[in-house]
């Protein structure tokens, strides 16, 4: 039996060696997969690392380039948390088993939208953020063409409009996901197609990232660029020419999502890192780093500038139908061969 006296000093040895190894490695690391903007992940990330001492390492791609990722490594995964990213490719991703259920002890913080699409994904993914869809034009380039200004869905197909428009292709980015999904619940199914058809001939680019028609139309290099509203917002403020537009005829939105990815090497820290990242303080980054989202923590400050859902137009997004892997593949792969096919 050792002497309390010595006792004490083992405990002692032992708390110092368990705390050693634990400084010097800081607080171990994290795998993060990033779906908003580089602007957005990068001091999400850093904030994380100064609040935790975890290391992270941090690779941006757009949601559904994510997505295959995440399913090409499935065997063996290399990423741990997906943060951000439109919630449909996540609620895929929880169908097809690559992300893990977690209920984190901050879901009673959140606005029910964010909840709901937990509930929905059987708590394998959560909103952290939402945003609605339309797009923004140039204005001095409108004046220039003498064109009326657009305010529908349907005056983008018009013939005026032609090479004026970037959207993103929808394989790899959540956002042009977003409006197949949403012309498809505004028009119903075959007017959609018409009318996406129609449009295609008005595009100039389909760009691998969804937030990117915003940036070409603000450098007026499209006329109108189709994206989330808070994204053209980012350009808005930093000076540049754009009317922003909320199409008449009513128009969808994204629940922004998270979700730890199943067979995460590093689980514990994931698990923080969901935490934090829906605690209203690291929510407050968005507006920071010029995201205009509307934040899911219901005591996160909504940035001034965020498009307010109240005045927008907004229809009854069915997450559930539209995220779902069989209605997203049969969408994506109907719009290849019908509208991405075709000549313009
Ligand atoms: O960060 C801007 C943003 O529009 C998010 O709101 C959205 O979830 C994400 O980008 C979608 O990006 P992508 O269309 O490239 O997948």
């Amino acid at each position: 039996m050792p002497t309390p006296r010595r006792l004490l000093a083992t405990g002692f040895a032992v708390t110092l060696t368990a705390l050693l190894p634990a400084a010097a490695s800081a607080q171990g690391n994290l795998t993060v997969y990033c779906s908003v903007q580089e602007e957005w992940c990068r001091p999400m990330m850093q904030a994380f690392e100064r609040a935790t001492g975890v290391r992270v390492a941090m690779t941006r791609k757009s949601s559904g380039e994510t997505m295959t990722q995440i399913r090409a490594e499935a065997a063996n995964p290399r990423g741990d948390v997906w943060w951000g990213g439109t919630g449909d490719p996540h609620m895929q991703a929880a169908e097809e088993n690559l992300t893990v259920e977690y209920r984190s002890p901050r879901m009673s913080e959140l606005h029910p939208w964010a909840t709901r699409q937990a509930e929905q994904a059987r708590f394998r993914t959560i909103g952290i953020y939402a945003g609605a869809l339309g797009y923004s034009y140039n204005t001095t380039e409108l004046t220039r063409r003498r064109i009326a200004a657009p305010t529908c869905w349907a005056d983008l197909a018009k013939p005026e409009f032609r090479g004026e428009i970037q959207v993103a292709d929808p394989n790899t980015s959540g956002t042009a996901y977003t409006m197949l999904a949403t012309l498809l619940q505004v028009m119903g199914e075959e007017p959609a197609f018409d009318f996406l058809k129609a449009m295609h001939r008005n595009v100039n680019q389909y760009t691998r990232s969804g937030a990117a028609p915003a940036r070409a139309a603000a450098t007026g290099e499209t006329l109108v660029g189709i994206t989330f509203l808070h994204d053209a917002v980012t350009q808005k403020i930093a000076g540049a020419p754009v009317e922003i537009v909320a199409p008449c005829e009513g128009t969808g939105y994204e629940i922004g999502s998270m979700s730890i990815i199943r067979g995460a090497r590093n689980m514990e820290n994931a698990q923080r890192f969901y935490d934090w990242a829906l605690s209203a303080e690291a929510q407050a980054i968005a507006g920071q780093a010029n995201s205009f989202q509307l934040p899911s923590n219901r005591n996160a400050p909504i940035p001034p500038q965020a498009p307010r859902f109240e005045n927008i137009r907004l229809i009854d997004y069915d997450f559930a139908r539209w995220g779902s892997a069989a209605e997203r593949t049969r969408v994506i792969t109907r719009w290849e061969r019908e509208v991405r096919a075709g000549a313009r």
